[in-house]
């Protein structure tokens, strides 16, 4: 991008929202429709920022902010703020340096970042490039040896835990990417995997459905989740289920943290705003339960809804892409220091120099 072309982004871009303004500027339509896009009719992915619009904010006044903060910490991971990278596939899709510009962003503003499996980058690479909080996250590969290997890699690296995703064992593009025949390029391929490209070894019979006979058979089960937790030192953070009985049976498996996200709308559609089902999440993981959530997070206001209602921290999803299309490593950096920055005047304007201050005291319910 030229100067007078970056200046003029740069004049701009006033909050990190901008940033989903501006990417359609420099992200080809077909790409776009994979990014943006949603399973279904795109329900859900409505209903996650609609859920974060609907919420009310009521200020205080004459608290004394002057030794405010955002730091916070996860599995005792020391955080500058509570506003963590998500994992996101394919990052060289939007641009030539992908994940690796993106751990640098997340050095520079000390960000955690959640590297995907699909990354378009060595994780090794991704890892050299940040010493911030990383997390490596992991999908299960149909032959046990090639996630082990996944796994050991991730422990080698560096990578500070383990995200298991649970909810795509069958992952389909959005309507529109695949009306537009969306296909990702030979170099945003998943370099990590060894066969990656290769097709399914699932052998179909005549009358077999595809789904059930041929994508959940790859798709892991609860045992596999056991044999996880034996073969790693990681911590496991589990991300993308729900439903109170699955998480019942996790808090007794002793997993170690919960992403509430429904891949950002991109999973089974018409399920709830991931931040309607935050407090009753909450309150049945308990109050030191680590606990983020995604989905719809476009602004320190969401962000500060979030931590509100009960979540420790909060992951991006389409906006990293979005700033990392508009301005590479610089782009991201800027979205997390905008989004920053949104979030202390939030902590500030309701009274809260800490994020252990925030609490549903800030949130305005009527006749309340
Ligand atoms: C994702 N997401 C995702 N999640 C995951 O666990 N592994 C992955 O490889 C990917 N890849 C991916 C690609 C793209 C293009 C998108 C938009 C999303 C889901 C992601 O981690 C997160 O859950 C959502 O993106 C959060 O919602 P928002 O912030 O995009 O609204």
């Amino acid at each position: 991008m030229s100067d007078i072309e970056q200046s003029k982004h740069n004049r701009a871009i006033i909050q990190a929202s901008d940033y989903a303004l501006l990417a359609n500027q420099v992200i080809d339509e077909k790409t776009d429709a994979y990014i943006a896009g949603g399973t279904g009719n795109e329900i859900t992915m409505r209903r996650n920022s609609d859920a974060f619009n609907a919420i009310e904010l009521r200020p205080r006044t004459l608290v004394d902010c002057t030794k405010g903060t955002t730091r916070t910490s996860i599995l005792n991971q020391a955080m500058r703020h509570p506003i963590m990278l998500a994992p996101v596939a394919a990052q060289r899709l939007v641009h030539a340096d992908g994940e690796i510009a993106t751990a640098q962003a997340a050095n520079a503003l000390d960000a955690g970042m959640i590297l995907s499996t699909l990354s378009s980058q060595l994780l090794e690479d991704v890892a050299s490039s940040t010493q911030s909080t990383k997390w490596f996250q992991l999908y299960f590969q149909s032959e046990q040896v090639d996630t082990l290997s996944l796994v050991r890699r991730a422990e080698v690296a560096g990578y500070q835990a383990l995200v298991v995703t649970l909810d795509t064992p069958i992952q389909s593009i959005s309507v529109g990417a695949q009306r537009l025949g969306f296909t990702l390029p030979d170099d945003a391929q998943p370099i990590n995997l060894k066969k990656h490209g290769a097709a399914s070894t699932v052998v179909l019979e005549a009358d077999d459905s595809i789904i059930f006979q041929g994508m959940m058979r790859e798709a892991p089960t609860w045992s596999d989740l056991t044999w996880l937790q034996a073969n790693t030192s990681l911590p496991i953070i589990v991300k993308g289920v729900v439903h109170p009985k699955d998480i019942d049976r996790l808090l007794d498996m002793h997993i170690n943290g919960l992403i509430i996200s429904n891949h950002g709308g991109r999973a089974l559609d018409s399920m709830p705003a991931t931040l309607d089902l935050l407090p009753t999440i909450r309150a049945q993981v308990g109050d030191d339960f680590p606990l983020l959530l995604d989905g719809g997070v476009t602004s320190g206001y969401d962000v500060f809804k979030a931590i509100a209602l009960g979540a420790n921290a909060v992951c991006i999803g389409r906006l990293q892409i979005y700033a990392l299309a508009v301005n590479g490593a610089q782009g991201v950096a800027h979205m997390l220091k905008l989004m920053r920055d949104e979030l202390e005047l939030c902590m500030a304007l309701t009274g809260c120099p800490t994020i252990a201050d925030i609490n549903q005291d800030v949130i305005y319910s009527q006749g309340k």
